[in-house]
């Protein structure tokens, strides 16, 4: 198993954000968390990456326990994570934006990270490598034309597709995407499906879904874990969810 929650609750102040969620991410296997807005998906995954320390239960990662390390802690033991707002470096271009993330990896710190992608290497071999690395990861992933392009004036799906890069740099082995398909056209969305599934198989890893698109969901999800009001209201298979009768009066009652 490449990650399990064991009832992880998250209150703050009276708000209970999640309420005792479980869930497992089994090795190469895409797995989903949907639910309305506000059903606590996203808190899910501060608890997972150490943003946030669960008010009770706990993140277990290849076995070993990480409940409320800190955040670059729990990255450097190979979990990247994409935003639901994303957050690239507005000024800096697709390359810098991808390099940075490696050099944060490193040395935890944004000052040092672009002082050293403007030239001012004291480590020239380790800087050729991750030069290299950055390319070819560019390569792989479809925008080593755009290299040179300021990140913020990509199309909106090149953008999702830097963060995932920029997540990608510090090789996790678990993937977390938080509504990577948000703001897509159908066209790039059903692009994004196979690009999931692609970079899954290239880069061996295990990836956790958070997506309201539910062709997406369902076209690539082996499980999917609903959760309404911070509860995990059914899990199943894509059929099984898609036919759930508490899934559908959550979404309705929604107004989603
Ligand atoms: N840092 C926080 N402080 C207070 N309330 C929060 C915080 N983060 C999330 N919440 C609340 O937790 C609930 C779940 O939010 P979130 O996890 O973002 O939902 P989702 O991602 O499913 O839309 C919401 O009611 C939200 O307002
Ligand atoms: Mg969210």
């Amino acid at each position: 198993m490449m990650l399990e929650a064991k009832s992880l609750t998250m209150r703050f102040g009276g708000v209970t954000a999640v309420d005792s969620l479980s869930l497992e991410v089994p090795q190469g296997e895409i797995i989903a968390l949907i639910g309305p807005n506000g059903a606590g998906k996203t808190t899910v995954f501060n608890m997972i990456t150490g943003a946030y320390a669960p008010t009770s239960g706990k993140v277990i990662f290849q076995g070993s326990d990480i409940t409320a390390k800190n955040p670059s802690f729990i990255a450097k033991q190979g979990i990247g994570r994409t935003f639901q707002n994303i957050r690239l470096f507005k000024g800096l271009s697709v390359f810098e934006n991808v390099i940075t993330a490696k050099h944060l990896h490193l040395k935890s710190n944004l000052f040092q990270a672009i002082f050293r992608i403007k030239g001012l290497s004291s480590y020239p071999e380790e800087e050729k490598r991750m030069i290299d690395e950055t390319n070819d990861l560019l390569e792989k992933l479809g925008l080593i034309d755009l290299k040179d392009a300021v990140s913020t004036s990509l199309p909106y799906g090149k953008q999702r597709r830097l963060e995932i890069a920029r997540a990608l740099a510090t090789d996790p082995k678990l993937l977390l995407l938080d509504e990577p398909a948000a703001g897509m056209n159908p066209q790039e969305t059903i692009e994004l499906a196979r690009f999931i599934e692609r970079i899954r198989d290239e880069f061996k890893l295990s990836v956790l879904l958070i997506e309201h698109h539910m062709d997406l969901v369902m076209d690539i999800s082996k499980t999917i874990y609903v959760m309404d009001f911070g509860l995990n209201i059914a899990t199943g298979t894509p059929s099984e969810i898609q036919g759930n009768k508490k899934v559908i009066e959550a979404y309705l009652g929604s107004g989603d």
